[in-house]
C-alpha cells in the first residue's frame, strides 16, 4: 500500500458511536444531512452504522451510501458471520466500502464477556477477517478494549489480523482507561513488535471517561497510528468520543508534528451546531474549538491584550473554524479598552475624560447585570449625554 506518511486518515463515528447516546437516535434523512455536512468537511471515512442492530439502522447505511459518494462509508459488525452478511447487504451501494468488525482483546472481556479464551478470540478475529475479506477488500478490525489488554496478546491479534487481510487495525481506549504515554507506548509497541504491521494502517478510537480522549489520540499518531477516530463534539456512550474538531486543529496548530489532514476547518462550527441541533445534545459553552465561549473574552487584563494584539490570547483565527468572530464580552471585570473599543463600534468617539466617566457609570450598571449588550451601552451613553 502506497500511503503519504504524513497523512492522518479522519474516521468520523458520529453516525454510529455518536449516535449510540440515549436521546441522539436519528431519522434517516437526518443522518443523510449530517452525512453531506461530513463530507464537506472533508472527513475520509464514515461510519454509517451497524447494520445487524435494527432495520432502521440497516436502510441507513444502504441510504447513506447512495447519497454520498467521496468517503469510504463503513459498517460495523460483531465477529460473526450473520453480522458480516448483513453489513454486506447494506453496503451494496457504496462506491468505496469498508467493512469495520472485531471483538474484545482484553481478559476482562474475553473471560467476562465471551466467557471465552485468548486461543479461541483469535480464531474467531480471524474467521471474521477471512470471511469479510471475500466479499470486501477493505477490512478494518477492532481489537475492543484494547486500553486495557495484554499487549503481547494484542500485538498476537492484531499480526494474526493482518496476515488474514485487514487493512486498518484498530485500537481502541474502548473505556477511556489509558494514560496518554502509556496509549503511545502501547501504539509504539504494536509498530515495533508486528512483523506486517506495515501492511495496515493503524487507528486510534478513545474514550473520554478521564477526559483524556483528545491526549490519547494525539499521543498515539505521535507513536505512528495514521487513522483517528472520533465525532463532532465530542458525542458518544458516556463521556463520549474524541472530538475530531480537537484532534484536527491541534495537529494543524502544532505543525512540528508534521501531520496534516484533508479537513475544511473552516465547516467546523457549521457542522457543531447542526450535530448538537439534530442529536439534541447542547454543545457546552467552554467546549474547545467549537464552545460559545471558545473565542469569547471577558476579563479586563485579556481583553486589553487582545485588542493590541489578538495573537496575545489567541491561537486559533475564529474564521478558520468558521466561528462569526472573536468577542470581547462586557463584565464588570471588563477594563475600559474593552468599553472604548465596544462604544466606538456603536460610534461614540469619546475624550479621555468623557472615558472616564464613561467607564465609572458601565462598572456600577455591569455590578448589577452579568453581561452588558449594545442595547445597555445605547441606554448608558443616552443617559450619560442627557446628565451633561
Ligand atoms: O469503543 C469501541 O471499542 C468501539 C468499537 C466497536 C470500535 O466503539
Ligand atoms: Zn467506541
Amino acid at each position: 500500500m502506497l500511503h503519504d506518511p504524513n497523512k492522518v486518515y479522519v474516521f468520523d463515528t458520529t453516525l454510529r458511536d455518536g449516535e449510540q447516546v440515549p436521546g441522539c437516535q436519528l431519522t434517516t434523512p437526518e443522518k443523510i444531512e449530517i452525512a453531506k455536512e461530513l463530507e464537506a468537511l472533508g472527513v475520509d471515512i464514515i461510519e454509517a452504522g451497524f447494520p445487524i442492530s435494527s432495520p432502521g439502522d440497516f436502510q441507513s447505511v444502504v441510504e447513506l451510501s447512495k447519497a454520498v459518494s467521496q468517503p469510504i462509508i463503513c459498517a460495523l459488525t460483531r465477529a460473526n458471520k450473520g453480522d458480516i452478511d448483513s453489513a454486506v447487504a447494506a453496503l451494496q451501494y457504496a462506491k468505496r466500502p469498508r467493512i469495520h468488525t472485531g471483538i474484545g482483546s482484553s481478559d476482562m472481556h474475553i473471560k467476562h464477556k465471551f466467557n471465552s479464551t485468548r486461543e479461541e478470540i483469535l480464531l474467531r478475529a480471524v474467521d471474521a477477517v477471512k470471511y469479510a475479506k471475500q466479499f470486501v477488500e477493505d477490512i478494518e478490525f477492532y481489537a475492543e478494549d484494547a486500553g486495557r489488554a495484554d499487549v503481547n496478546f494484542l500485538a498476537q491479534m492484531v499480526e494474526a489480523v493482518i496476515a488474514a487481510g485487514a487493512t486498518v487495525v484498530n485500537i481502541p481506549d474502548t473505556n477511556g482507561y489509558c494514560l496518554p504515554d502509556q496509549y503511545g507506548q502501547k501504539i509504539k509497541f504494536l509498530k515495533d513488535n508486528v512483523q506486517n504491521i506495515d501492511q495496515a494502517i493503524i487507528s486510534v478510537h478513545c474514550h473520554n471517561d478521564l477526559g483524556l480522549a483528545t491526549a490519547n489520540s494525539i499521543a498515539g499518531l505521535q507513536n505512528g497510528a495514521r487513522q483517528i477516530e472520533g465525532t463532532i463534539n465530542g458525542i458518544g456512550e458516556r463521556a463520549g468520543n474524541t472530538s475530531i474538531e480537537e484532534v484536527v486543529m491541534i495537529l494543524k496548530t502544532h505543525q512540528n508534528l508534521g501531520l496534516h489532514t484533508n479537513i475544511n476547518t473552516k465547516n467546523f462550527y457549521e457542522i457543531s451546531r447542526m450535530v448538537s441541533s439534530q442529536m439534541r445534545m447542547p454543545v457546552q459553552p467552554n467546549k474547545a474549538i467549537v464552545g460559545s465561549n471558545a473565542f469569547a473574552h471577558s476579563s479586563g487584563i485579556h481583553q486589553d491584550g487582545f485588542l493590541k494584539n489578538r495573537e496575545n490570547y489567541e491561537i486559533i483565527r475564529p474564521e478558520d473554524v468558521g466561528f462569526p468572530d472573536a468577542t470581547i464580552v462586557l463584565t464588570a471585570r471588563s477594563g475600559r479598552h474593552a468599553l472604548k473599543f465596544h462604544l466606538e463600534r456603536l460610534g461614540h468617539n469619546l475624550s479621555k475624560d468623557e472615558l472616564a466617566s464613561a467607564y465609572h457609570h458601565f462598572l456600577t450598571i455591569a455590578d448589577r447585570k452579568l453581561n452588558i449588550n449594545d442595547e445597555d451601552l445605547t441606554l448608558m451613553m443616552r443617559e450619560l449625554s442627557s446628565v451633561e
